[in-house]
């Protein structure tokens, strides 16, 4: 058989012996490059698994706060220039206040929930803080104070609720404050909820509060400002729909997401502003400090 196939090969015509032999080179050539192929792809593999690794390691541990990793920034026109160029920009915008200028201290703002109040009164002044809502309150204000901290500013809103929850909060503090009052602090609407919670954009729309709670959240949140000289520690008393709103806003989170957070009466929630735009948030809604069976919401 294999005398037959040799004789019928060089029975062929030479074009067609030649064709034959080609396709035995080409044939081959292919194998080696495959060969070399799969090896040039392991040894890039190592070098770049390698190089990554190298790269990676010294940045950022899981397990170490935020701080820690903010001792070891790079400084922040260098930051910058990073993020700018990463992927990951379009879902985290680090310049979120727009701020061109900031100093690097970081904004530390505790943001407390009135106590519970009489929601069935008549006028919005008669909406006062029930003996409980008081009491809750208490809690509230011994607890920031046995943090220690050198508090800046206790802001409040325009409604009796806030106003009597921040006098409360000051009679616990060792170091007074001034009470400061912000109108555009006052309950509101923000944005309609999702899921629908029978509230449409439209009656959102029809109560037009929208401007005024962004321009207080303009006003608070934002990084320290170019001449801010050392951390600020500021406690803000106002309402949990505006609350949430932040939370959400200030996450980046969807802010139609805000009424699927509840917050408790008299409740802590803590959050600092780093000077790269990164935000720590340390608690939501802390209410551990007031006994269980004092709290509501
Ligand atoms: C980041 O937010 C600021 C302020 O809202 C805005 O002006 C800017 O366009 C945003 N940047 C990106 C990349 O979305
Ligand atoms: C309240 O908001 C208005 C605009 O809605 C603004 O002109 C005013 O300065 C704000 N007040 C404070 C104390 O920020």
């Amino acid at each position: 058989m294999y005398v037959t196939a040799k004789n019928n090969f060089k029975n062929k015509p030479l074009v067609l012996q030649m064709c034959v032999i080609c396709a035995h080179l080409t044939q081959r050539i292919l194998t080696l490059r495959f060969f070399a192929g799969v090896l040039t792809g392991i040894l890039f593999t190592i070098i770049f698994y390698h190089q990554k690794e190298s790269i990676d390691k010294p940045k950022f541990r899981p397990d170490q706060s935020k701080f820690e990793y903010e001792k070891n920034q790079l400084p922040s026109d260098q930051i910058d220039r990073s993020e700018s160029s990463s992927s990951s920009s379009s879902i985290w915008n680090s310049s979120w206040d727009g701020l061109k200028k900031m100093s690097t201290y970081p904004r530390h703002l505790y943001l407390i929930r009135h106590g519970q109040y009489f929601d069935n009164a008549a006028s919005l002044n008669e909406m006062k803080l029930t003996i409980l809502g008081k009491e809750q309150l208490k809690y509230t204000g011994m607890r920031l104070n046995q943090m220690n901290i050198q508090f800046n500013r206790l802001i409040h809103s325009g409604m009796v609720r806030a106003f009597e929850s921040a006098t409360i909060i000051n009679e616990q503090l060792d170091t007074k404050l001034q009470l400061i009052k912000d109108t555009n602090l006052t309950e509101g609407l923000p944005v309609a909820p999702v899921p629908y919670a029978g509230i449409s954009q439209r009656d959102a729309d029809a109560y037009g509060d929208r401007p005024r709670i962004d321009t207080a959240f303009a006003t608070y949140f934002h990084r320290a400002h170019n001449d801010q000289r050392k951390e600020t520690h500021d406690i803000i008393v106002f309402h949990a729909n505006i609350l949430r709103y932040f939370i959400c806003k200030i996450m980046q989170f969807p802010i139609q997401a805000w009424l699927r957070i509840t917050l408790n009466h008299g409740s802590i929630t803590q959050i600092t502003i780093l000077s790269d735009g990164s935000i720590v948030m340390k608690s939501v809604g802390d209410s551990g400090f007031i006994p269980s069976n004092k709290v509501t919401f």
